[in-house]
């Protein structure tokens, strides 16, 4: 039977039927954190949400019957060690620590689609929201919100998506049990945050280009005011950043520059 193997991840955790978004519930929880304390690791979790958040403004359709929806708070100083220094990284260890758990209680071939996308071949099996807020003691706290498809039918989803998107359940060929895949993702994210505030990002670098289906590849940015850029994907930042090699490039004459690209 699994069981929770973490010091901090979920051992405070919120479970609910159906929310608007658990990302929203944990912001404005930590914004109302004097009248009830939010731990550091508190987890938000629930079947399906009405108005569940994608990146870049977008919705992330989230209908009940066995998916994942969850969003867990990091507070500035876990342990007594600033997360500051290490904010940019967020999203990426989230991403690697999600596509360990992922490929280890399935043994799917899960990859990451920089910053944050969770792909099998190139379809997007789940997705990845941070947050940040201020507490009222003005300091600041972290959200990380998890999508993750893993048993509802992908008939559930709009018409539009099914195309771009698979679950757990249809890739492997059977559904998925989703307390022990919850229990290893807790797991794998409080390692890996330990890892990332005591080593800092260097190692993450390397395992996060092992696992980025990105690299190498030509991609199509879309950056501020509809600037286009067109380029080969070439390694990761210190900052997480993913370094571009540009092809073409909507806002000047083409040069073969590298542009280091940030995720919004
Ligand atoms: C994306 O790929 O666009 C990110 C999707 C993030 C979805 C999760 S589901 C739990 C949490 N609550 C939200 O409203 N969004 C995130």
């Amino acid at each position: 039977k699994a069981s929770l193997r973490t010091r901090a991840f979920g051992r405070v955790l919120r479970y609910t039927t159906s929310t608007l978004s658990t990302n929203a519930d944990a912001l404005l929880a930590l914004q109302q954190s004097n009248a009830t304390p939010i731990p550091h690791g508190s987890v938000f979790l629930t079947e399906c949400q009405t108005a569940g958040r994608g990146r870049r403004g977008r919705t992330w359709h989230s209908p009940p019957q066995g998916n994942i929806y969850t969003s867990l708070v990091v507070l500035p100083t876990p342990g007594g060690t600033r997360v500051g220094p290490w904010l940019s990284w967020i999203p990426l260890f989230t991403a690697l620590a999600t596509a360990d758990a992922l490929a280890a209680t399935t043994g799917l071939p899960i990859s990451v689609k920089w910053p944050n996308d969770l792909l099998i071949d190139t379809k997007k099996i789940g997705g990845i929201l941070c947050e940040q807020t201020t507490r009222p003691d003005k300091t600041v706290a972290v959200v990380i919100g998890i999508g993750l498809n893993i048993n509802a039918p992908l008939d559930s989803f709009p018409e539009e998506l099914t195309a771009g998107a698979t679950t757990l359940a249809v890739e492997g060929g059977r559904p998925v049990d989703r307390v022990a895949l919850l229990a290893e993702l807790f797991l794998r994210l409080e390692q890996r945050l330990d890892r990332l505030l005591t080593d800092g990002p260097t190692g993450m670098i390397d395992e996060f280009t092992q696992r980025c289906s990105t690299l190498g590849k030509t991609v199509r940015v879309s950056l501020e005011q509809g600037r286009i850029v067109e380029g080969v994907a070439e390694s990761i930042g210190p900052d997480g950043c993913l370094r571009i090699r540009v092809i073409s490039d909507s806002a000047q004459p083409p040069a073969s520059s590298l542009l280091e690209v940030r995720s919004a």
